[in-house]
């Protein structure tokens, strides 16, 4: 069994996060978002991993090199432009072969890993076997029409969805996905999508299984989706502090706090993860908080956030709630005259004052 994992894209419903690194980099609970697919994989007993990339972007071998850290063999293929899916499937064939394969889209987070889907794919010897999720809005997903225990049929996107399925982006198969992926014929906006390959073995006679799940995540288009994907991680992290780690502060709820931090005077209440080195002082933070190596909380409230690598939020009279900073933000009060708001912002920031 291998693994094929996406990792390109251009990730415009991430902005600004996504002007400056790959939204596969973007950590969610302090892990970098393709990590989950790598470590998913690997639990699964799979090695060989197949990692599609734009063409020229260099970021997602740099973080994740030839994968032997995480007892994985990489190859990295790219892609020369945003063709489809299926065209994904398509140019990964000699990567492949003949193995069947689990296809994970990297920006797709999910409670629990792949294992179950594996062994239900194995022991249902189905040429495909797809994951669905009940969502609220199907239309910005590929959705699955349901006969009882049979998929009848799959749809893009749909303006009038056939069921509230989801088709997420976790899909396994044999080598029967290369036959629909060299036969279908670009959609409209132009790209092969992976539901009309889904939709041709349906139609052709291939075997087609399914398992739904629950505690799955994907971008639906808004920078706060990001927040409610660190939220389902954090749901389940385990506690790793004690009592007697920071005398001066009080932590309860399940905290994990990195090396070398120095923390004082401080509430902290979790879910939360505090990531390396970092500095709170005179601080409240608040449940579903993540916070990266070396940042600097003092004098300041926080909660339902993420703060990522380098971040400093200093002297606020407000409690900052529902958050997202990006690498090396400096947030803090100003201190004399005059008293006058003062911004420094990149390309497609986003500010609320109250
Ligand atoms: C893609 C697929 C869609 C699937 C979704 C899951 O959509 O085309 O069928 O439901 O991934 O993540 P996209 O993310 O390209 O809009």
């Amino acid at each position: 069994m291998k693994a094929l994992i996406t990792a390109g894209g251009h990730g415009t419903r991430l902005r600004p996060i996504t002007h400056t690194q790959n939204k596969h980099l973007i950590p969610i609970a302090n892990k970098l978002m393709l990590q989950y697919a790598l470590e998913y994989s690997a639990e699964a007993g799979i090695q060989d991993v197949g990692v599609i990339i734009n063409a020229g972007d260099t970021s997602i071998e740099r973080a994740f090199g030839s994968g032997e850290s995480l007892g994985l063999r990489i190859t990295y293929i790219p892609q020369s432009a945003p063709k489809g899916l299926a065209h994904v499937v398509k140019i990964a064939e000699s990567f492949i072969g003949d193995e069947p394969f689990i296809f994970y889209l990297g920006d797709n987070i999910l409670v629990g890993g792949v294992q179950r889907f594996v062994d239900e794919f194995q022991s249902q010897k189905t040429n495909c076997h797809l994951v669905l999720s009940k969502v609220p809005d199907p239309n910005r997903f590929g959705v699955a029409e349901l006969d009882g225990n049979r998929i009848i049929s799959i749809e893009e996107k749909p303006s009038k969805p056939k069921s509230d399925f989801a088709v997420t982006g976790i899909y396994l198969y044999d080598s029967s996905i290369f036959k629909a992926v060299n036969s279908i014929q670009p959609s409209t906006r132009g790209e092969l999508e992976i539901s009309d390959a889904h939709q041709y073995l349906l139609e052709k006679g291939f075997s087609v299984s399914f398992s739904e799940i629950t505690g799955w995540w994907k971008d639906t288009g808004k920078p706060e989706d990001l927040l409610e994907a660190n939220r389902l991680v954090l749901d389940s992290l385990k506690n790793s502090v004690q009592p007697a780690d920071f005398p001066t502060t009080t932590v309860s709820g399940r905290v994990s706090i990195g090396k070398q931090c120095a923390i004082e005077n401080s509430i902290i209440r979790g879910p939360a993860i505090i990531g390396e080195s970092v500095t709170i002082k005179n601080a409240y933070i608040g449940p579903y908080t993540s916070i990266g190596n070396q940042c600097e909380i003092q004098n300041s409230e926080i909660e339902y956030s993420v703060l990522m690598e380098g971040g400093c939020i200093r002297d606020l009279n407000q409690r900052v709630s529902g958050s997202l900073f990006g690498q090396n933000v400096l947030v803090k009060r100003r201190q004399g005259k005059p008293n006058n708001l003062r911004f420094m912002l990149g390309d497609q920031s986003h500010i609320e004052l109250i």
